[in-house]
C-alpha cells in the first residue's frame, strides 16, 4: 500500500528555509554516499497534519553515524554520536524569531530484525526502511518521506498512516505491539489526547488484553517515567490520567492511585497552571512535575517511594519532588492567618515557584488570594537604594547595610517608601 504522493511542495511551505535546506542537503549527501535517507516519525506526522514539529528524525539505510558526521560538516553543526545504538544527534544553532535556538536532528541507522549479508544489498535497500517502520508504535508515526535528491519528497506509507491521520485513528501495526513495548499504551493515550484522535477498537482491545495478561506488571525502566512525564506535559492531566485508570493502568503505577479525588485535584492543578500562564511569570517551571506532585500528594510516605521507584524517576528528581511536597505542606500549615504582606512575603520568598504553585492547588480561598497577591505584587518589590547610595550618605559599610535594606523592604511591602527620595530619607534616619 505504498503511495506515490510527493510532499516536497508541502515541505517547502511548512519547514523554515533553514530546515528545508538541511533536508535537501541531507538528500544530496545520501545520494553521494549511496544511502537511502528518510524523514520519519513525529515530524512526518506533524508535516501531514500541518502541525509545528520540534525536531526532525532521519533514518539512513547505511552507516547512520558516518552520515551524521558528514552532514554535520556540511551544515556546520555539532555531532553527538551514540555508537551503541548506531544513532547520532546533530545539534545546530538556528535563528528563530530573531532568537538563537538549539535545533536537533536525530539520525538513526535503519533497524532491521535480521542480519543481512552484503550480497543481498540491493534487496536490503528497499526493504530495510520498511522493516524499520514496521517496528514502530502506530501507523500515524510510521510514515516516511524520502530525502534522496532523486525522489526528494516521496511520501512512503506502507501501513495506512495517511488514512489513519485522516480518520483520526491511533492504530498499532501488529498484534504484538504492546507486548514488544508496553509503554506504547501510555503513548496511545498521549497521542489520542493531544491530537484529538480515537484509539481504534482493535488497538484498545490489545491494550486490554495486555492488561489481562499482566504484561504491564513487568513495565519498568526510565522510559516509563519519560512517557508519564510527556503524558502529563502534553495533555490535560485529569483527562489522560482518568483514561490510564479506565484501561486499568493507573493502579499498576501504584495500587493506591486509583481515586476519584485525584482527577479533581489534577483538574485544579491544570486550572492553576493555566491561570499562572496569564500572569506571565518570568520564572520557568515544570508543570509536569507539579502534576506528578499532585499524584503523590495523598499517598503515604512509603507509597510515594514505591510509586517513584516503580516508574524509575531519576534520583535527583525523586529527591526534589518529595522535598517540594513537604515544603508545600509545611508552608500551608504555617500560613499566616491575617493578611500581613510582610508575613506573606517572609513565608513565600524562600520557596521556589513550583512549591508555590503546588500550594496554590491545595490552598484555601483566603490563602489563594494571598499567594496571588504575592506573585503579582509583593514578589517584585525591592529597595531602589544600592550599597553605593548608602556610602554616599556617609554610612560606613558593614552589617548595618543589610539591616537597612531589610527595613526598607518591610516598609515597601506595606506600601510605604514609594520613591528613592523617601528611601534615602528613611536610611538617613535609620538607627537615629
Ligand atoms: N517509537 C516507538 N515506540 C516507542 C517510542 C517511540 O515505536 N515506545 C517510535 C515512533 O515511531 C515515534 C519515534 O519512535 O514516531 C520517535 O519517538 P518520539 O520522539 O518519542 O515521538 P514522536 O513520534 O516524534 O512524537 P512527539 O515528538 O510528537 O512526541
Amino acid at each position: 500500500e505504498e503511495s506515490s504522493k510527493n510532499v516536497a511542495k508541502l515541505m517547502k511551505e511548512f519547514f523554515s528555509e533553514e530546515i528545508y535546506e538541511i533536508l535537501t542537503t541531507a538528500g544530496k549527501l545520501a545520494e553521494e554516499m549511496g544511502y537511502g535517507a528518510y524523514l520519519v516519525g513525529g515530524s512526518v506526522r506533524d508535516l501531514i497534519m500541518r502541525r509545528p514539529s520540534p525536531d526532525v528524525d532521519i533514518v539512513v539505510e547505511g552507516d547512520g553515524i558516518a552520515f551524521a558526521q558528514e552532514l554535520s560538516k556540511k551544515i556546520d553543526g555539532k555531532v553527538i554520536p551514540h555508537p551503541r545504538f548506531a544513532t547520532a544527534k546533530i545539534l545546530k544553532e538556528i535563528i528563530r524569531n530573531g532568537e538563537k535556538k538549539s535545533f536537533y536532528i536525530d539520525i538513526a541507522t535503519a533497524r532491521t530484525e535480521y542480519y543481512e549479508s552484503p550480497a543481498a544489498l540491493p534487496k536490503v535497500e528497499t526493504s530495510s526502511i520498511k522493516k524499520d517502520l514496521y517496528r514502530r508504535d502506530f501507523t500515524i508515526n510510521a510514515l516516511a518521506v524520502k530525502l534522496n535528491s532523486k525522489n526528494f519528497g516521496l511520501l512512503i506509507d506502507f501501513f495506512g498512516g495517511q488514512r489513519d491521520i485522516k480518520d483520526k485513528k491511533i492504530r498499532v501495526l501488529h498484534n504484538l505491539s504492546f507486548v514488544e513495548d508496553p509503554t506504547r499504551a501510555i503513548r496511545a493515550i498521549r497521542f489520542s489526547e493531544k491530537l484529538g484522535f480515537k484509539i481504534s477498537k482493535h488497538t484498545e482491545n490489545l491494550i486490554k488484553l495486555a492488561v489481562k495478561m499482566s504484561i504491564f506488571e513487568k513495565l519498568k525502566g526510565p522510559r516509563l517515567y519519560e512517557e508519564l512525564i510527556l503524558l502529563l506535559k502534553e495533555t490535560q492531566p485529569h483527562h489522560s490520567i482518568k483514561r490510564l485508570a479506565d484501561y486499568g493502568l493507573l493502579k499498576i503505577l501504584h495500587p493506591s492511585l486509583e481515586e476519584k479525588k485525584l482527577y479533581s485535584e489534577l483538574a485544579r492543578a491544570y486550572e492553576t497552571v493555566q491561570a499562572m500562564e496569564l500572569l506571565f511569570l518570568k520564572e520557568k517551571y515544570r508543570k509536569e512535575l507539579i502534576y506528578l506532585m499532585v499524584m503523590l500528594w495523598n499517598l503515604e510516605d512509603h507509597e510515594r517511594q514505591e510509586f517513584l521507584q516503580k516508574i524509575c524517576v531519576p534520583e535527583n528528581i525523586k529527591k526534589e519532588v518529595i522535598e517540594n511536597i513537604i515544603s508545600a505542606e509545611k508552608a500551608l500549615q504555617a500560613f499566616p492567618s491575617e493578611e500581613s504582606p510582610v508575613e506573606i512575603y517572609t513565608l513565600l520568598s524562600s520557596l521556589n515557584i513550583e512549591i508555590i504553585i503546588l500550594m496554590m492547588v491545595y490552598a484555601q480561598e483566603q490563602q489563594k488570594k494571598a499567594i496571588s497577591f504575592y506573585l503579582t505584587k509583593l514578589k517584585e518589590i525591592k529597595p531602589l537604594l544600592r550599597g553605593e547610595d548608602l556610602k554616599t550618605l556617609g554610612i560606613p559599610p558593614g552589617p548595618i547595610y543589610k539591616k537597612i535594606f531589610d527595613e526598607i523592604l518591610k516598609e515597601k511591602l506595606q506600601g510605604r517608601l514609594l520613591s528613592k527620595e523617601e528611601e534615602i530619607e528613611f536610611a538617613k534616619n535609620f538607627g537615629k
